[in-house]
């Protein structure tokens, strides 16, 4: 690791970012980061106490002031040299995420350099805070025609981000860039495995200008630490990426504050009669099976019309076959996508196929694992009894479910406690708008792979899937509020 990063860690023992400086916990308890790659030590994380917890927190609370009264673009320029010193560190910090949580060189790097997009195109939206306006009380009643209200945006204070193992870069500045620009503190809690590449992270921003103590960085077990971050009396809001479970279990601990959660999915591809199948075999392949499927948007479901799911399935196998050279055997087996995150993770995934298969259905490609790596597997004859066909597999699995017509389509993407994203294959535009509207699910693509980007739109979950929108705009909105001054003209 460069010199840049020097004070993030001794040897392997990555500290906590505490009012502007590195810190060891008093605690003296470590947590081990082990690669899914191969088990091996990456790194260890501070278990950081309850008291040093409080004590980020009031530097963060104190912090927030001074770095409110910054000027909006002095905020703007730091964050800018930020997104530019993350290119600068790319390749280092693509280098510890690929041994953290074993994505692919190219996806680790590209998700990076999104970030810094990200970061940018944040720091650009200053005209949110820049252009208070007046609203005249005569447009609405002749009798509040004396009275002007002037209507600005302010910080909420603290905002506690917490970012999944997933995308721990790329998730953590989806809400750091616009609580800064903003003019909040924030306290970021990362996974236990990408939390090395999220210290580099903070070490970025602390670097780049970000006052002391307006950012932190807390590391401990979630179970623990977590849930007293969550209930603190000095966090004014809370931006989750995660499992449902842990969303729900954050609404419940954490009282009266403001949240916005990004939680589970079980995104369906729907394939109707007349659909370009190359095309959708093409998405439904990348959207099911990148990074082993580890993705809140990745497609894990496929509902095609019984015309055309057999041939769909052949051209899914294909693709299956082509890009990550499945080969089934035990022996043998090798993926391009990498391991799943941890063995008990694989474990689960493989009970709940042998489940699938004990109750009819078949595996069509794939299966074998060797500890948490796992062939691709393609799921044929899947029916709605099946928990496969309900239950967020977060894993290199696609479930097939041929289905009558597209009423049946709409119904049974409708009946899942998720609305994250949906997918709609189909040559006839005006139906498939017309069918995203019916839809329960907060983004609906059409002819294309559910997923998040570009980052710059709108981004949410209807039901088990979230609270709130995200998105550069949106998170910046759900991080301020409206203050409004009334003018009462004698
Ligand atoms: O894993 C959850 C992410 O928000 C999904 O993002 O669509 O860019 O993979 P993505």
């Amino acid at each position: 690791m460069s010199s840049f990063f020097n004070d993030i860690k001794e040897e392997r023992i990555y500290k906590f970012f505490s009012g502007g400086k590195w810190v060891k916990s008093s605690s003296g308890n470590l947590i081990d980061v082990l690669s899914p790659i191969d088990n091996s030590l990456v790194g260890k994380l501070q278990a950081v106490t309850e008291d040093e917890v409080d004590e980020i927190l009031e530097q963060a609370k104190r912090a927030q002031k001074k770095w409110a009264n910054f000027h909006l673009e002095d905020r703007a320029a730091i964050l800018k040299k930020a997104a530019e010193l993350l290119r600068t560190y790319c390749d280092e910090i693509t280098e510890i995420k690929v041994l953290e949580i074993a994505k692919t060189i190219n996806s680790a790097k590209s998700s990076v350099l999104r970030s810094a997009d990200i970061i940018d195109y944040t720091a650009n939206q200053m005209n949110i805070f820049n252009a208070p306006y007046d609203l005249a009380g005569g447009d609405f009643s002749p009798k509040a025609k004396n009275k002007n209200a002037h209507i600005t945006r302010e910080p909420l204070g603290v905002v506690l981000a917490i970012s999944p193992f997933n995308y721990p870069i790329n998730l953590a500045v989806t809400k750091i860039a616009p609580a800064l620009l903003a003019g909040n503190s924030v306290v970021v809690k990362g996974p236990t495995q990408g939390s090395i590449c999220t210290a580099m992270l903070i070490e970025i921003f602390n670097k780049a200008g970000v006052v002391p103590g307006a950012i932190s960085f807390v590391s401990g077990h979630g179970a623990t630490i977590g849930d007293y971050l969550v209930g603190s009396k000095y966090i004014d809001m809370i931006n989750f990426t995660g499992s449902t479970d842990v969303g729900k279990n954050i609404a419940i601990k954490a009282g009266f504050k403001p949240l916005l959660l990004e939680m589970g999915g079980k995104d369906a591809a729907l394939v109707f009669d007349d659909a370009d199948l190359d095309l959708a075999a093409e998405e439904i392949v990348e959207g099911a099976f990148s990074y082993a499927g580890q993705r809140c948007t990745a497609i894990k479901r496929v509902l095609a019309h019984r015309d055309i799911c057999n041939e769909l399935t052949k051209k899914i196998i294909e693709q299956v076959k082509e890009k990550y050279g499945i080969v089934g055997d035990p022996r043998l087996i090798e993926t391009q996508m990498g391991p799943v995150i941890s063995l008990r993770q694989a474990e689960y995934i493989e009970a709940m196929v042998k489940e699938a298969i004990g109750e009819g259905a078949k595996i069509l490609l794939g299966g074998a694992r060797r500890g948490n790596y796992i062939d691709a597997v393609v799921l044929g004859e899947v029916t709605t009894k099946m928990r496969i066909a309900w239950e967020e597999q977060f894993a290199p699995v696609l479930p097939i479910i041929s289905c009558k017509d597209e009423e049946e389509m709409i119904s049974l993407h409708n009946q899942s406690q998720y609305g994250l994203g949906a997918s709609i294959f189909t040559e006839d535009k005006a139906k498939a708008y017309e069918v995203a509207l019916r839809l329960e699910a907060g983004v609906v693509q059409i002819n294309a792979k559910s997923e998040r980007f570009p980052d710059s739109f709108p981004f949410l979950g209807v039901k088990d899937s979230g609270l709130g929108t995200q998105g550069i705009r949106w998170s910046i909105e759900a991080m301020t509020r409206i203050k409004s001054v009334v003018e009462n003209k004698s």
